[in-house]
């Protein structure tokens, strides 16, 4: 498996490959790889001759109090676990190659960006979308995979594809669980083991709304009401925001019809954010008889 730290090599590897004819998937990731970020992986191999897998914790994503230095990492148990797959190639970068000088350009997106995870994080999508921009034009890939976990950065990052007129396939791909339900995340090996058994409260609340949902609730409100008492039912979990929207613009919703939405949360677990989120659309009549 090629390993590339320089934007120059990952390049050249790229034109082999583009002049035999081969179609390029990219998978970007923060590293600390694991069977969430491999399913985009298995995803992109089955439907791309050449996958370039990048690892890159971003810096300018993270804000001046968040875990940039906590966040975890390990490239040689990452790149063991790539060499399963036949065709991938690792782009691994230093900040000092992404960000030679400081940046006069970045890609904002408003108001996608700046509502939900992004009015407690600002900035942070402007820092996703303009390294995925540079990923993008780095690999120049056909089609690039993206987690449904993260739910407003794959929503931020079609919304880009589709304004900036890119030809590139955004694919996203169902969120990967543990065996009792909790969203796959690099985070939650910082969990105590208390806090891991309690973070399991976020997909039974989901179960649940989802539940309410299918079953026809007209409004949001009482489906939140439901889902924040079984939230606040767990003591470890101090939970952050709990949203119902539309699935594809996440625009507020007040009346729920037939369109899909999109019910997403975070919550913090000690000091360790988690978010998850699920689609949900009411079930119809055929499938509730
Ligand atoms: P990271 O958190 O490493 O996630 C990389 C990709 O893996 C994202 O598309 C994310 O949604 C997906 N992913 C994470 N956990 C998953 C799970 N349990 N099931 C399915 N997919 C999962 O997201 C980022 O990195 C960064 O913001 C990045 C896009 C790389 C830009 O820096």
């Amino acid at each position: 498996m090629q390993v590339h730290s320089e934007i120059g090599s990952m390049r050249a590897a790229l034109a082999k490959c583009r002049a035999r004819g081969e179609s390029v998937g990219v998978v970007p990731t923060m590293g600390y790889l694991h069977a969430g970020h491999l399913k985009l992986v298995e995803r992109a191999c089955a439907e791309n001759d050449m996958v370039v897998v990048t690892i890159f914790v971003n810096p300018t994503q993270f804000g001046p109090n968040e875990d940039l230095d906590a966040y975890p990492r390990d490239l040689e148990r990452d790149l063991a676990q790539l060499a399963a797959f036949a065709g991938v190639q690792v782009f691994a970068p230093t900040v000092a190659e992404m960000y030679p000088q400081p940046l006069q350009t970045s890609v904002d997106l408003a108001p996608l960006g700046q509502i939900l995870i992004g009015a407690a994080r600002p900035g942070h999508f402007r820092g996703v979308a303009t390294v995925v921009t540079k990923l993008f034009n780095i690999v120049q890939p056909d089609r690039a995979y993206f987690g449904e976990k993260d739910y407003q950065q794959l929503t931020v990052i079609r919304r880009m594809v589709a304004d900036l007129s890119s030809p590139i396939t955004i694919v996203g791909v169902p969120t990967v669980r543990e065996a009792d339900g909790l969203a796959m995340s690099s985070r939650n090996v910082r969990l105590t083991p208390e806090d891991r058994d309690a973070a399991v409260v976020l997909a039974r609340a989901l179960d649940r709304g989802e539940a309410l949902l299918r079953a026809g609730a007209a409004e949001p409100e009482p489906v939140l009401t439901a889902m924040r008492e079984i939230i606040a039912a767990e003591p470890r979990a101090d939970l952050a925001s709990l949203d119902i929207r539309d699935a594809a613009s996440l625009d507020a919703v007040t009346a729920i019809d037939d369109r899909p939405v999109v019910i997403l949360v975070t919550a913090r677990f000690g000091d360790v954010l988690l978010i998850d989120q699920r689609v949900a659309e009411k079930a119809r009549r055929s499938q509730a008889a």
